[in-house]
């Protein structure tokens, strides 16, 4: 797609962003979103009185969509400077990039921006040499020690949404080559035990209809990968009425799937029963070549994994005689004997990219998560090893103690007796 620069926010600094023009259509959606978002509302409000991140400099790489001009408004209300690009090339909600730089955060991001660009949008947030870092993928925290070493000893923490980028990250600390310590969000219960299974089975499913408008109801939905995210997939998919099989590399993760009741086989096997395919893994090339020339004729494929590596389209588009887009979203892959496969959002992150992405309820607490590791990672600066580190327990209890309390529901409390009860071994039968 056309690499679009906006010369006018370009020359200010402010920004990289499709369209200016599109800010007031932005700033509807992200007040939108907010109605969604009482813990992060609740913790912006703090913020503004209590400043926990004045004068830093944060550089975040997020998809840019209206729940993350959310964060970035909490941050700056906690006194940071922000400065945002897209962590994907395909997932930016261009009115609300052209929102936040009205509300005075630079943000380089546009929907369909190339792979140049997209790491230009990269190097330009980190340009502002940054005392903190806020990364979704690990793709900014990457360049950063590939390319941009000079700025490392500035920076004093960063933290990770995603478990891609906790993978990656993981990876780098191990081989000790991770320079200052990252808080992985994503290992939040609050994050990833609804993020990742309600809040991706629902975008999914969304991203799978809004691009192809095809019925669910009695169609074969083959899951690859039964992590948070893949569970929640497949427990959407069987409640649109699919038959759901479950791919699997884990034998624990398998046998969670038989028995929650779906079909768990080699995609091998899967792959001439599949009406639809969504990725799910973490992996590369899940679905590829030996899997493409089995399907159907009209099959489906999409990746809601973070990385579009999952399917090997590479290979597809080299078995394919001719391929052509059919809607928004959708691309038809012709093989020699006349099957067609269809790849929806290019492969990228069919949620993101077709869709809109995890409804804002959900965001509420990743992004709950996100604000208060910058305001832990902010307080602790230069205490903490360069290491991966857990989001404290204490800061995801206060955040499902908030969330129960905005959704109107209350819970019990240890009486006396039952605390006493937990502490003793002596009781018996
Ligand atoms: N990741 C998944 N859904 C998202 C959303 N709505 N906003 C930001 N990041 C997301």
């Amino acid at each position: 797609m056309a690499t679009r620069v906006s010369i006018a926010t370009k020359r200010s600094g402010k920004g990289d962003v499709k369209d200016p023009k599109l800010a007031s259509k932005g700033e509807s959606r992200i007040e939108w979103a907010a109605r969604s978002m009482p813990v992060l509302t609740r913790i912006q409000a703090r913020f503004a009185k209590e400043k926990p991140l004045a004068g830093l400099r944060l550089a975040a790489c997020l998809h840019v969509t209206s729940e993350t001009a959310n964060l970035a408004l909490t941050l700056q209300a906690g006194g940071a400077s922000v400065a945002l690009c897209a962590s994907n090339p395909l997932s930016t909600q261009d009115d609300v990039a052209a929102a936040l730089v009205d509300a005075g955060v630079p943000t380089f991001a546009i929907k369909g921006e190339d792979q140049a660009t997209y790491y230009r949008h990269i190097a330009a947030v980190l340009d502002t040499a940054p005392h903190l870092t806020m990364d979704d993928g690990a793709d900014l925290v990457s360049v950063l020690h590939k390319e941009r070493r000079e700025l490392l000893s500035g920076v004093a923490g960063g933290t990770e949404e995603t478990t891609t980028g906790v993978i990656r990250l993981r990876a780098m600390a191990v081989e000790g080559v991770l320079a200052y310590p990252i808080v992985a969000v994503n290992d939040a219960m609050t994050k990833h035990l609804f993020d990742n299974r309600y809040g991706t089975g629902q975008s999914t499913i969304d991203g799978i209809v809004r691009a192809t408008n095809r019925l669910l109801a009695g169609a074969v939905f083959v899951v690859a990968g039964y992590g948070w995210c893949g569970r929640g997939i497949a427990m959407r998919a069987r409640g649109m009425g699919a038959v759901v099989v479950v791919t699997e590399i884990d034998p624990l993760r398998a046998l969670e799937a038989v028995m929650d009741g779906f079909q768990v086989m080699p995609m091998a096997q899967a792959a001439p029963l599949g009406d639809f395919f969504c990725t799910v893994t973490g992996n590369t090339s899940v679905v590829r070549e030996e899997h493409f020339r089995r399907m159907k004729d009209g099959a489906i494929v999409a990746n809601s994994g973070h990385f579009n590596v999952e399917l090997d389209l590479p290979a597809l588009a080299k078995m394919a005689k001719a391929r052509r887009p059919v809607r928004d979203f959708v691309e038809e892959f012709t093989l020699p004997g006349g099957k067609r496969i269809v790849v929806l959002a290019e492969g990228r992150l069919v949620n993101l990219s077709a869709a809109e992405g995890h409804p804002s309820s959900v965001m509420d607490m990743s992004f709950a998560n996100q604000a208060l590791a910058s305001e832990y990672l902010a307080a602790r600066k230069g205490d903490l090893e360069p290491r991966v580190h857990s989001v404290p327990r204490e800061i995801d209890q206060e955040i499902a103690r908030l969330k129960l309390a905005a959704m109107g529901a209350r819970i019990d409390r240890l009486t006396p007796e039952q605390k006493h009860y937990l502490s003793s071994w002596q009781e018996g039968t």
